[in-house]
């Protein structure tokens, strides 16, 4: 743990580091500003309580103006803390694991540290992720878990097998596809290859065979609807195109008392573009008469990340996100499947994806196409494809990429509501392939939104701030956006392999996934409004970039998987696969 924890320790004492940076850099800008960062900084030191979430969107209990300084400061001590707190042994973190999830860790944890050690990964004890995944599993217990699994091999929709330990032919991996599974692999295939590096430790283990399902789509797709399915009954409810009965299965599984399923039915998906902008235009008007002009919130919108991603709490989510329109079938019972991400409410388990591995070199980070900060531009940047919404259907207007596009471009006319916001937007549609003419009514689309010849990735890097969206599924550039010297800013509602590891606001800034303009103008007028806004954006670019290149390397997510093998091999083979602490 030598390269990534020297260099956290400048960080670690970042009250040194900030403070030097603010004598050094701000003091000759504005007098005003530093009395405000300083006195939220020592207040901060001094007897400043962190702010829980809650506390945090309580309008009753307003955080203090000029915000922005303040949820840096909190979010750099929440990651200071869980820097110090991992453990440093084997036992300390057996121990942590046993605090934690409150029992013993799965077999060959002692290997699995001894490699991650070797491999100088510093955050050895953040598994909340996977385990939120896992633990039904493991509770359920190996039988019923290797039922389940049964279930879904003999009615696999687009997914492959992969095959772990036991008997094998001299030229077979430890861990290989299953012989025979003939779907596109491309996800299989780059699982297999994350795990290559640790196969030699792996085989050591010894283990009796188990196999595991790869979904090769990038939707979730475990939901646990009606808990089980009678004898000879499909696992799959099936969805059709725009239709609600997704919802119905969401809210199935959220359970009656969840918000989700009191709210839903007040929601509606089915709005366009038309009615978005003339919800605008009203609002526009109101605005206008209220205040004379266009305003936009002083700070970027504060936004409770975990509540925003709280599938079950939100039912306005629908309005606003395209995975609530999706035509995949999702299973009526909790069955283990690896995915590249879930939504709360899913119960998908999460592996790492092809993209942030190796698979298309273009959304890979390129340190010789970026610029530093000062030279990039002073814009809010996105392209790419209409993905992410329902197929077949033109309600644009709840698709959260069709969405930003939308408020972040002039309206066709007959809307018309100038605003400076796009002047600093450079936000729009890549080419229209015709797989999406099949999903979408092309023509239409064209009519209401930008579209831009597709350009290289490496074109973000130009901009300050970058932006990334879900898609039809995760998205598959976050590695290569916070790997570089622009502030990224996040969208989304997956849960995947690092999040519980990356602190918002000090490795990333989240925008809601309902954003409005007002939302997208606060982010802009927070980071690229004034000196003292560019220079915070620069702190939090710096710090995601920091994260990646110590955090989100190929071998953390060998590591990751290699941690994930040992939980399945539990799961399928039984509670006894456990390492034992040393007393
Ligand atoms: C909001 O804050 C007030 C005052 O601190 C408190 O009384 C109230 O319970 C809070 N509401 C919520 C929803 O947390
Ligand atoms: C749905 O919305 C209507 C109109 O705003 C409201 O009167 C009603 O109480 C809402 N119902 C639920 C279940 O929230
Ligand atoms: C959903 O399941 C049905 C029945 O197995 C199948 O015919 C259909 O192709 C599936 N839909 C998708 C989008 O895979
Ligand atoms: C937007 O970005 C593209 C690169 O992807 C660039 O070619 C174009 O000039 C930019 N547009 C503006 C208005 O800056």
């Amino acid at each position: 743990m030598h390269n990534y924890q020297s260099k956290y320790a400048t960080f670690s004492t970042t009250s040194r580091f900030l403070g030097s940076r603010l004598s050094t850099r701000l003091l000759p800008l504005t007098g005003i500003f530093l009395l405000i960062a300083t006195v939220a900084y020592l207040h901060h030191l001094s007897f400043f309580t962190p702010l829980d979430s809650t506390e945090i969107t309580n309008a009753s209990n307003p955080p203090p103006p000029h915000q922005t300084p303040v949820l840096i400061a909190q979010a750099r001590e929440k990651w200071n803390t869980k820097l110090k707190r991992q453990s440093r042994t084997v036992e300390q973190a057996a121990r942590e694991y046993r605090r934690r999830y409150g029992i013993d860790p799965p077999h060959g944890f002692d290997v699995w540290f001894e490699y991650a050690e070797s491999q100088d990964v510093v955050l050895v004890d953040e598994y909340d992720e996977m385990m939120a995944a896992v633990l039904p599993f493991l509770e359920m217990g190996s039988t019923e878990a290797k039922r389940r699994a049964g279930l879904l091999r003999k009615e696999r929709q687009r997914a492959n097998r992969i095959l772990v330990g036991g008997k094998r032919e001299d030229n077979e991996d430890y861990i290989r596809p299953a012989p025979g599974e003939e779907e596109d692999r491309l996800r299989t295939d780059k699982l297999v290859e994350m795990l290559k590096p640790v196969m030699g430790l792996l085989e050591r283990l010894n283990w009796p065979e188990w196999s595991v399902m790869v979904s090769e789509i990038p939707e979730p797709r475990v939901l646990n609807s009606f808990g089980d399915v009678l004898e000879g009954e499909t696992i799959w409810e099936l969805s059709m195109p725009g239709d609600r009965r997704l919802v119905e299965s969401i809210k199935k599984t959220c359970g009656p008392d969840s918000r989700f399923a009191k709210k839903v039915d007040n929601y509606t998906f089915e709005y366009g573009l038309e009615e978005l902008y003339k919800g605008w235009a009203e609002w526009d008007e109101y605005k206008r008469e209220a205040q004379g002009k266009e305003a936009w919130p002083d700070d970027a919108p504060l936004v409770d990340v975990e509540r925003d991603m709280d599938i079950c709490a939100s039912p306005e989510l629908i309005t606003s996100h395209g995975l609530f329109r999706t035509n995949w079938n999702t299973t009526k019972l909790l069955v283990p499947l690896l995915s590249y991400g879930r939504p709360s409410a899913y119960g998908d388990i999460p592996i790492p994806s092809s993209f942030q591995w190796d698979y298309l070199e273009n959304y890979l980070y390129d340190p010789s196409a970026d610029r530093t900060w000062e030279e990039k531009e002073d814009v809010i940047y996105w392209h790419g494809e209409p993905s992410g919404g329902g197929k077949g259907d033109e309600f644009f207007g709840s698709m959260h990429r069709h969405r930003l596009v939308a408020l972040s471009n002039p309206p066709p006319s007959p809307w018309n509501h100038p605003s400076n916001l796009y002047a600093y937007t450079n936000i729009t549609f890549s080419d229209l392939s015709p797989a999406h003419c099949v999903l979408f009514s092309c023509n239409h689309l064209t009519d209401f939104l930008p579209f831009t010849p597709r350009t290289p990735f490496s074109d973000s890097w130009r901009n300050k701030i970058v932006l990334d969206l879900d898609g039809w599924g995760p998205s598959g550039r976050w590695r290569g956006l916070i790997s570089s010297n622009s502030l990224p800013v996040r969208s989304t509602i997956y849960h995947e392999w690092f999040t519980d590891r990356m602190v918002p606001w000090w490795h990333y800034v989240p925008l809601s996934v309902g954003v409005t303009r007002d939302g997208l103008g606060g982010v802009v007028k927070a980071f690229l409004g004034s000196d003292e806004g560019r220079y915070w954006g620069s702190v939090i670019a710096e710090e995601g970039k920091a994260w990646a290149e110590g955090g989100m390397r190929r071998v953390d997510m060998t590591v990751y998987v290699f941690r994930l093998v040992l939980e399945l091999n539990r799961v399928f083979n039984g509670g006894q696969w456990r390492y034992e602490i040393p007393e």
